[in-house]
Formats: C-alpha cells, structure tokens, sequence
C-alpha cells in the first residue's frame, strides 16, 4: 500500500482553467495513418472481451483465464469500475489484486486495457465530499449507489480523480501485460446544474464572447428585454427541449456545448496525465457510444490515439443500418479504424432482458464491424454475473460459468479473425460518398424542432439507409472537412449552416460534385439565430431554388394531428409518395422540378429539385417522405449523377461494404436475416473464410458470411 505523496497532490491543476473553447493541441495529434498501436506486440489482432475479475472468487480467475485462452482471446479490458477496491479509504492506494491477476494473466497471453476508475467514485468520497455529486434540475444532488453522478466542475472530484490516474499511471506504465488505457467509461454528457458550473458557464461564456456586448447580440438578448449587464446575471437555461420550452435557444445551444466541453476537458486531462506517467507504447482511447447525442465525439476523440465502441445492436433480422452508421461515424470522427470495446454477448437488460442472439448472430455482428473498419473486438462481457444491476446483462458464458454455444461461436470468430489479420492489415474503408453529420444542427433541432417529431439522426437514418441497401461505402465528415475525393455530399438537416461552410458546398457543387440537401437546412447560424434570409441562404446558387413558405404539417399549435399530402414525381423517379410532417413551398430559380406536391393549391411549387451549377449538381428535397422506396429510387439518381456503382448491389437484408489499401480489396457480404439468400457476386474470386473459389452466385446461410478477395483495381474501378 502507498500513500499518495503531497508531490503529487500539488500537480494538481484547479481544473476550472483548463476549460477551453477547443481541444489543446497535443503531441498525439489526429492523424490518417492506420492504427499500428492497434496491433498486439506479437502480431495478429486483437480479440477478447470485457471481465471483472473482483466480481468472482480468486480461485475462478485461471479456471476462465484458461478458458478465454483456449478460444483464442488474447486481450481483457478491465478494472474501469474499481476505484474503491484500490482506495477502499481516501488516499490508501493498493493495486495488489490487480498485480496478481495480470501477472497469472501473463501465463495465458492474455493482455490488459485498463479502465480508468472514475465512473464511479468511492462511497467514502461521497460522503466526505458531498459536491462531487452532481445537482439535478430540482436543485436536489443525486443519490450515490449508480454511476456517472459526479459533478464536472467540482475541484475535490478533480483532485482525486487526477490521484488515482496518476496512481495507476505510475504503478502499470512498465507493466508489459497493459497495452493500453481506456479513460473513464462511456462519458455521457452529464448536466449536473449546481452552482460550480454555473459559474464555470459563465467563465465559458466569457471566454468565448469575449464581451458582454457581444454575447448579448449572438444570443438575441433584446428579445423578452433578456439583455445582460455581467456575467453573473446569466443563469444555467432551465429546459432544453419539447414545444413549451422557454429559454433562449442561443442559451440553450451554448449551455450544451459547455456541459459536451465538460466531459471533453475532463478527458482530455485523463489523457495527458497517462501520457505523462506511461510515455511508452500503450495506447489512449475511450469506449465511446455510436450515435449518443450528448457530446460533440469529434472533439471527445482528439486526444486519444484510436475511438473505441460499445455497440449493442438491435437483435432483430434485416435491421442493420445504425451499427453501419454507427460504425462509419466511429471511423470518421478520427478518420481512421477503431476498436469494438464492447458489444453484445448474450441476451441484455438491466431489468428486462432481450432477445437471446441466433446461432450465428454475435459472429455475423462481428463480421459487420469488420466491413466498417473494427481492428479488434472484445464482447461484453465475459461470464453472466451472479450480482448488482446487470446481472442480466449476460456474457459469453452463463450465470453457471459453462462454456457453451455463445462461447463457442465467440472462440470460432476469434479464430477466424486471426487467420483473416494479414489479409485485414492496412485496410481501409474508401469511399466515394460523404455524409455531413454536424452535433450542433443535432442539437439546435432538439432545442427547437421546427416540425413535429424532427429528428437530425432520422434525417441522416432516410439517407444512409438507402446508401446502404444500394451497397456503396459512406464516409461520415464534419461540416468545413475537406470534401474533395468526394462525388456525392449529402448534408440532411444541415440546420446550423455557417457562412463558410455553406459557400464550400457551393464551390464543391461548382467544381463538379454532387450534393443532396433537404428541409430545415441553413436556417439557423452558429449562434443559433434565424438567418435574415430567404432559405436555402447561401445555398441558394448551388440549389437553383427559393423556398418562399414552409409549413410542418401539424393542424395547430398543441395537436398532435397532421395532415398528411403527397408528392407525385415523374421522369427521374417515378411514383406517387407520401409526404409527412413538413412541407417546403419551392420556387425553382433554375433547378428543374424532380417532384411536385398532390394537393392543388401547390400547383406552382416544388416538392424535389434537381440543379446544374458549373460541373456539378445539387438535389432538394422539401419535405419527409413516408416511403423507404422513394430513397432507394433518389439515391439511385444520386449515385448514376455522381458515376459511382456498387459492386454488387444486395438483395434486402443483405449488406455489402469494402475494405481496400493499394493492391488488395475485400468485399465483406453479410446475411443479416436469419433466412438463406443468393447473391450475385464477382465470380472467380477466392472467398477467404470458405477457402473457396466464387462462381457468379453466393448461397449464405441465415446470418451467414463471406469475405472475397479482389483487387484494389477491380474496386476502384467500379467507384469512378
Ligand atoms: C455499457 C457500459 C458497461 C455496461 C454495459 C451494459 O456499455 O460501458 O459498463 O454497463 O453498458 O449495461
Ligand atoms: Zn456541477
């Protein structure tokens, strides 16, 4: 046991300084190359799972070191929870049981990611420092007994948590078992709302406006004579969403980044204690979540060296589209692969339970993560536990400790994976289509959603969704990223649309690409004000369109009856669809009309415009339409516009996706229902996992999967 020194009590930082309008610039810089630190020391991948070795008795520990060995896992993320177990009192720090289990781990090949602790913070601190617990709304602080209830401005909460990183930093930063950190555990966003960091956001506010003039025009102030004399007037806004929310939406909006910059500076500390205790080759890195809402991920993945996922998918057949998004907004917050640091192991629920995965589900998830860019996967979690708040949330082995068919279809993935490594190495995801997925128009339109229902992750869903069943790769690209090496940018719901980025889509549009923009784009600016402009602003050229009205499609101000129109295209797509919850009345100026809408007194307007602008094109849709096949028939104009073709285009359920570097391709197909299908492939390929030669059809079992090797030619061949 080591006390922790005075020495390192004065490291401490006040960490209400190191709040910062954007990331520090730091030596692990964001970088394109491909994630070599991603590759264990002795070669192959990395494949294991999630497991809590304090939850069981020390004598099970080589019973299920033994077994994790024997199916051919080589890495256990651990110890992210135990905080206490290693300070059970403030200031006496022990790591021993963690040193025995990695040293028996030695004897397994097994390597460690380490957790850091601060997800959950002692009971002993919660009682001794009572505002380390965050404050709720009401005013009341939260119960401890969970997790995740700290309070992000609270300096005691910072002071401990920066001791016991450190501490781990120091003692594991030699240790050759730990090949990595993960810092914290899945950060959330967390709005605590005492008055730490009420004030800690008006020292935001200060430092990004800089005046108090400043702020008062970027947040409209004059409206309900809201005008700010100091600093101190500003409160926290007292609601963010719904119809009858009452704070400014510039407050709003700012109040959302500070408590997103919160969790960011928190991290990015954790990151640069690790980098200055542990200088060798472990990694930084953080289970992040896919498509949660509450933090800009792009800022959150800056410090580290590679984003990891937890992804649980939804258990059902054909319903594959949001691990794909997921997957490629992981891989595009760094432009690069990522680790799968959890994902579903058996049936899951903290009270209720789902589904229990098919035979050949967990591998054929597995095998989707692959054809998005995953390097390595770890499930969660190893063994069913027989206490606590997840002992539903079942593992790879039961409750009973038996290996079987979950484990057993685990150890045949894990196996086929290594023997798959040489052909993955240095691949990558290539793509010729973008999708714009911006945190701030995601939030301004939670803030105030304009029409019924809107949805920025809906928006993206009707896209990507038919991208996806056409069988083309999609890269996901902040606003203001580089778009050349593009054809086609789709930016749904690009709601807040600053100046500069509106005239890059216009000049990418000029230069020859093709862009898709829908409703409810370029309406707000950064601050989160209306635009004094005719929509689609700036826009405009590139779309050869004015929207003069626009309407949703709610019969009043509190009714949740809509009426329902239609719109009825010819010529480049066919058919008549319905229209939902939002209605743009479109005047071309230039653009010719693709569709229009049913109802008469819309005669002379546009529902869906196509315009030509120097070499490129820019597509407008004006409102929600109710029918997947109307996406599946404009992403089809989208892509014929932009000359890409898929490789093969997928029967329903299926999905394809590639991985290239300069020589070898591989074409990922996978079955996700749980039915036989035939496919049609490129024939005379030889198929890695069957060791077989394709002929022009691929029969796949239920859930079934094949990884066919081409050239890298051959695919980019077909993307030009
Ligand atoms: C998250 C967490 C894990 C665990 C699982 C299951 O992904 O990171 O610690 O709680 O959910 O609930
Ligand atoms: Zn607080």
């Amino acid at each position: 046991m080591h006390k922790v020194s005075g020495a390192v009590r004065t490291k401490y930082i006040g960490w209400l300084f190191l709040i910062s309008i954007s990331a520090s610039a730091c030596c692990h810089a964001e970088s394109n190359s491909s994630s070599a630190l991603l590759t264990p020391p002795g070669g192959g991948v990395y494949v294991g799972v999630d497991y809590y070795p304090e939850q069981w008795p020390e004598e099970r520990w080589e019973t299920d070191l033994k077994l994790m060995h024997d199916a051919g896992f080589n890495v256990v993320r651990l110890a992210e929870f135990s905080w206490v177990l290693y300070e059970p009192t403030d200031g006496q720090i022990d790591f021993g049981w963690l040193d025995r289990w990695l040293e028996l781990a030695k004897k397994y090949d097994i390597r460690a990611i380490l957790g850091t602790p601060t997800a959950i913070m002692p009971a002993w601190m919660a009682k001794k420092y009572p505002e380390a617990l965050a404050m709720k709304l009401d005013g009341t602080r939260i119960v401890w007994g969970g997790r995740r209830d700290n309070c992000f401005s609270d300096p005691d909460y910072h002071r401990l948590s920066d001791r016991i990183v450190r501490a781990m930093g120091e003692h594991f930063a030699n240790n050759s078992q730990v090949v990595g950190w993960q810092i914290d555990n899945e950060l959330g966003g967390t709005d605590c709302r005492c008055d730490k960091c009420k004030t800690n956001f008006q020292k935001w506010l200060e430092k990004k406006y800089g005046t108090l003039a400043e702020l008062n025009r970027a947040w409209g102030t004059r409206f309900w004579a809201q005008t700010y004399d100091s600093w101190d007037e500003i409160p926290m806004p007292a609601d963010r969403v719904g119809d009858w929310a009452i704070s400014n939406p510039s407050a709003s909006l700012d109040w959302q980044r500070f408590t997103s910059d919160l969790n960011i500076d928190f991290l990015d500390n954790q990151a640069s204690i690790l980098r200055q205790t542990c200088p060798g080759s472990q990694f930084i890195t953080h289970n992040f979540m896919g498509l949660h809402r509450g933090i800009n991920y792009y800022r959150l993945a800056k410090q580290l060296d590679f984003v990891a996922w937890d992804d649980y998918p939804k258990l059902s057949p054909g319903e594959h589209f949001d691990s794909a998004l997921g997957a490629d907004l992981m891989r595009g917050l760094k432009k690069q692969n990522f680790l799968i640091m959890e994902q579903t192991a058996g049936p899951l629920g903290w009270s209720v339970f789902s589904r229990n995965p098919q035979p050949g589900e967990l591998r054929k998830i597995c095998y989707q993560h692959l054809a998005h860019g995953a390097d390595g996967e770890l499930w969660f979690r190893w063994r069913s536990c027989t206490v606590g708040r997840e002992e539903y949330w079942h593992g790879l082995l039961g409750h009973d400790g038996i290996a079987g068919r979950r484990y057993h279809e685990a150890a045949k993935f894990a196996q086929e994976f290594q023997r798959l490594a040489p052909a993955l190495r240095g691949t990558s995801i290539q793509s010729k289509v973008a999708i714009l997925y911006d945190y701030d128009s995601l939030w301004a339109l939670e803030i105030q959603n304009g029409y019924p229902g809107a949805s920025y992750q809906d928006a993206i869903r009707r896209y990507y969704n038919a991208l996806n069943r056409a069988g083309v790769n999609v890269d996901i690209v902040k606003p203001g990223d580089d778009l050349t090496g593009y054809k086609l940018v789709l930016a749904p719901h690009l709601h807040v649309l600053a100046d500069d980025v509106a005239q890059a889509l216009v000049d990418y549009v000029r230069a020859g690409g093709v862009l898709l923009a829908d409703c409810r784009t370029g309406v707000k600016d950064e601050t989160d004000l209306a635009y004094a402009r005719t929509l689609p602003g700036l826009l405009s050229p590139a779309l050869g369109i004015e929207i003069d009205e626009y309407e949703s499609l709610r019969l009043g101000i509190s009714d949740s009856e809509e009426v329902k129109y239609s719109i009825q295209a010819n010529g480049r797509i066919d058919g008549s669809f319905p229209a939902i919850h939002y209605a743009d009345w479109i005047t071309p100026k230039g653009a010719e009309i693709v569709a229009r809408y049913g109802q008469p007194h819309f005669k002379q307007y546009a529902a869906v415009t196509r315009n030509q602008l120097g070499k490129g094109i820019g597509w407008y849709v004006g409102t929600i339409v109710d029918e997947s096949d109307f996406y599946d028939k404009l992403v089809a104009q989208l892509l014929k516009d932009a000359s890409i073709r898929a490789i093969v285009s997928p029967p329903r359920g299926v999905e394809v996706s590639t991985r290239q570097d300069s020589d070898v391709g591989l074409l990922f197909v996978i079955n996700h229902t749980d039915q036989a299908v035939t496919v049609n492939v490129p024939s005379g390929k030889p198929e890695l996992l069957t060791s077989t030669t394709t002929g022009e059809t691929l029969e796949l079992d239920g859930f079934g999967v094949a990884v066919i090797k081409l050239s890298a030619a051959e695919l980019n061949a077909n993307q030009q």
